[in-house]
């Protein structure tokens, strides 16, 4: 009697087999390296919350990517962690970010370079506003324009302010700096996945918390909506954030929308796996089924402290 089911475990009998029917991979092409910069020389300094993440001076940034651009590093995030905080430390021309940019592009003329922007690391307060929301844009938007002319090639507001986009284009346009990209964190949750990074940032809140700004972890539709408004505003490219347990936002939005979807794979997520990884509770191939799982969900790229590490794994290993 003919069997009336169908066969599939023959895509499946060995590793070689399973390569050819795998429907998702990961490539260097796909990662953004976030890097966090401090003023000084020479300091390449741990960061206790985030394993085998560091804080670099300019510098010694630049040697570490000296062996990363060779494994095929194609973008960078940076984030500036001034000395002294104040808004100025944003947007002054001698700031950590805009006196980085163009000895990075001088280096390494091939790298991108994006930028956050966002005030939380230069208040006192750890706060991503100044009370006013379109007052915040105005200085989101310098903040940018100042980036923009250190050389960035696209910029990243994660702050979740109304209208920063607005503000933001109009103010790049107005110094012709129209080619620059705008990458906006359109939907950005307020997480408990953040945790870690706000060490990194030295941004944490001295109270309170960004409900107010950043989105309900309870809502899909209001995603949708704030990234609509934010390419009708002018984004070029939309982040998600976090990703980890986002990703039917990650699917939604891309079946909704044309633009490019980008992840942020962020600080809690990675120690969460790092710390599991480190303690033998799981095998360290959960760092690829976790970032496949985001390319699966059609994410194009993701931002990554796993970054280097993945690299190089992808340097020896023929994924
Ligand atoms: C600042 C900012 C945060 C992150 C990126 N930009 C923290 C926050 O909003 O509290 C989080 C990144 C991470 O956790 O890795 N607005």
């Amino acid at each position: 009697m003919k069997k009336m089911f169908k066969r599939f475990r023959y895509r499946r009998i060995n590793e070689k087999v399973r390569k050819k029917y795998r429907e998702t991979t990961l490539s260097a092409a796909d990662f953004i390296w976030p890097v966090f910069l401090v003023h000084g020389k020479n300091i390449k300094e741990d960061i206790p919350s985030m394993p085998d993440v560091y804080h670099f001076s300019t510098d010694s940034l630049l040697f570490e990517l000296e062996h990363l651009v060779k494994l095929k590093l194609q973008s960078i995030l940076l984030f500036g962690v001034p000395e002294e905080k104040g808004i100025k430390q944003a947007y002054t021309a001698d700031g950590i970010i805009q006196k980085a940019i163009p000895q990075i592009k001088n280096e390494f003329p091939g790298l991108e370079i994006i930028t956050d922007v966002c005030l939380c690391s230069y208040t006192h307060n750890g706060q991503c506003h100044i009370g006013d929301n379109d007052k915040t844009c105005e200085i989101l938007a310098k903040i940018s324009v100042s980036h923009a002319q250190a050389g960035a090639d696209i910029i990243a507001p994660s702050d979740m302010m109304d209208g920063r986009i607005y503000y933001i284009k109009q103010a790049l346009s107005g110094q012709n700096f129209e080619n620059i990209k705008i990458l906006s964190y359109a939907a950005k949750y307020a997480s408990n996945f953040y945790g870690p990074f706000r060490e990194a940032t030295e941004c944490a809140l001295e109270k309170g918390n960004r409900k107010s700004h950043q989105m309900d972890y309870a809502n899909t539709e209001e995603a949708m909506d704030e990234i609509s408004a934010d390419i009708n505003e002018g984004a070029d490219q939309i982040m998600l954030k976090p990703a980890m347990s986002y990703l039917d936002i990650v699917a939604r939005t891309k079946e909704k929308f044309d633009v490019p979807v980008i992840v942020y794979n962020v600080s809690g997520e990675y120690k969460m796996l790092k710390e599991a990884v480190k303690n033998k509770w799981v095998d360290a191939d959960i760092y690829w089924e976790v970032l496949i799982s985001m390319k699966r969900a059609k994410a194009d790229r993701i931002t990554s402290y796993f970054t280097p590490e993945i690299l190089n794994k992808l340097s020896q290993r023929n994924y």
